[in-house]
């Protein structure tokens, strides 16, 4: 028997064959720093860099690909953004929802008594309600953060109307998209957010270290680099760039992963890798369907398939979320992730803070077998509680 992996939520894997191809070629055969010299490899790195911005800036319909800054991960480009934008005295508005590379560093801001900061709470199934943002902004709020799905219940958020309260307070909005990019279709220009951060590992496809920043040029010049250092453009300035992405991409890029990134994408975006998006919905919806026969069983999150993402998280009565994993990944070799998912505000909204739950995120090459072979696992182990 071999392992079934059903913690997509957490990074995609396996990847397509074009990526670990992407990669593997890049590495031997470019093998090179990208946006430094001007031989013949240099420039077959940054073509690659340039390609994969492009994607990307395709993918989420923003104007121009300099917009997309690479970064190290989700968390990078979430820290680059709040970490960037905020100043002494401001305020910033987060969610319950958040993860905490959101939560993380405005409590950083907010303990060192740099920002205030206001959390607005969800309702049962995960959701934000514009209202309550709209509540919270004062003539200080600086910034509004939230996910555009949460990695928890997978409840997709109401980013239209949260953007429509934002503008017309004149807030900048921060989307965190980990849970949904390559999942659901977004576009920056029609919700008007002025900064999107996502991973290029989840549901992009692409390996593990990479991750993106989108900044709207209205904003661009208000944030702050994160790093400083060499970005192989302006050599003779020994003042960081301002211009953007050099700006945020100090140090040499990660060519090989954004090579493999760049290969994700275009999965992703292809008619194949759409059709393996709505298979991963579809085992989502068997997931739910056969775990709601289980007897002491709680499915969190919103029922409605329209309104969450690939993400089941459960509770069996009796049992912490630790001793389920544990026995999932020792009895039956199912990997799934226990405990607070970095969600840890969501858990106390949830009332689940004390034994966490259990999430399942199938990816798009899980089969029909591996939900029929989690649910009986789960059926088992409820059963013998
Ligand atoms: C909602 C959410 N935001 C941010 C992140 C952080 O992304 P990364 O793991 O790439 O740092 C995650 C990762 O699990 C996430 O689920």
């Amino acid at each position: 028997m071999s392992q079934i992996y059903l913690d997509n939520a957490a990074t995609s894997w396996p990847k397509p064959e074009s990526v670990y191809c992407a990669v593997e070629q890049t590495m031997r055969q470019v093998g090179v720093s990208s946006g430094r010299a001007i031989y013949d490899a240099a420039n077959t790195a940054s073509k690659i860099v340039k390609d994969t911005r492009q994607s990307i800036a395709a993918l989420i319909n923003a104007p121009t690909a300099e917009q997309i800054a690479f970064t190290c991960s989700g968390t990078d480009a979430l820290s680059t953004a709040i970490l960037g934008i905020l100043k002494p005295g401001d305020h910033a508005i987060a969610t319950a929802v958040d993860h905490n590379s959101v939560l993380r560093p405005l409590l950083h801001l907010q303990q060192n008594g740099t920002i205030e900061l206001t959390i607005v709470p969800c309702d049962d199934a995960g959701i934000v309600a514009p209202e309550a943002v709209a509540k919270a902004i004062t003539n200080q709020t600086r910034l509004v953060a939230m996910p555009h799905a949460g990695n928890v219940t997978g409840a997709i958020q109401p980013i239209f109307a949260i953007s429509a309260v934002c503008k017309k307070h004149g807030v900048p909005l921060l989307v965190d998209a980990a849970q949904t990019i390559g999942h659901l279709r977004i576009d920056v220009q029609q919700w008007e957010c002025q900064m999107l951060a996502a991973p290029g590992h989840k549901g992009l496809m692409g390996p593990l270290g990479t991750g993106f920043l989108f900044v709207s040029t209205a904003i661009a010049d208000d944030i702050s680099p994160l790093r400083f250092g060499g970005t192989g453009s302006q050599n003779v300035d020994a003042s960081q760039p301002l211009e953007i992405p050099q700006k945020f991409e100090s140090g040499s890029l990660n060519v090989p992963a954004i090579a493999g990134l760049g290969a994700g994408v275009k999965f992703a975006n292809s008619e194949v890798g759409e059709a393996m998006q709505e298979h991963t919905d579809d085992l989502t919806e068997e997931l739910r369907d056969g775990l709601s026969n289980v007897k002491g069983i709680r499915i969190y999150g919103p029922t409605e398939r329209s309104l969450r993402t690939s993400v089941t998280s459960i509770s069996i009565e009796g049992l912490d979320s630790q001793t389920v994993a544990g026995i999932l990944d020792v009895e039956f070799e199912i990997q799934i992730r226990s405990g607070f998912h970095c969600a840890p505000m969501l858990h106390q909204c949830l009332g689940t803070a004390e034994h966490g739950l259990v999430r399942f995120s199938p990816g798009p090459f899980n089969t029909s077998v591996d939900i029929e072979f989690a649910v009986n696992a789960v059926s088992e182990i409820a059963g013998s509680v």
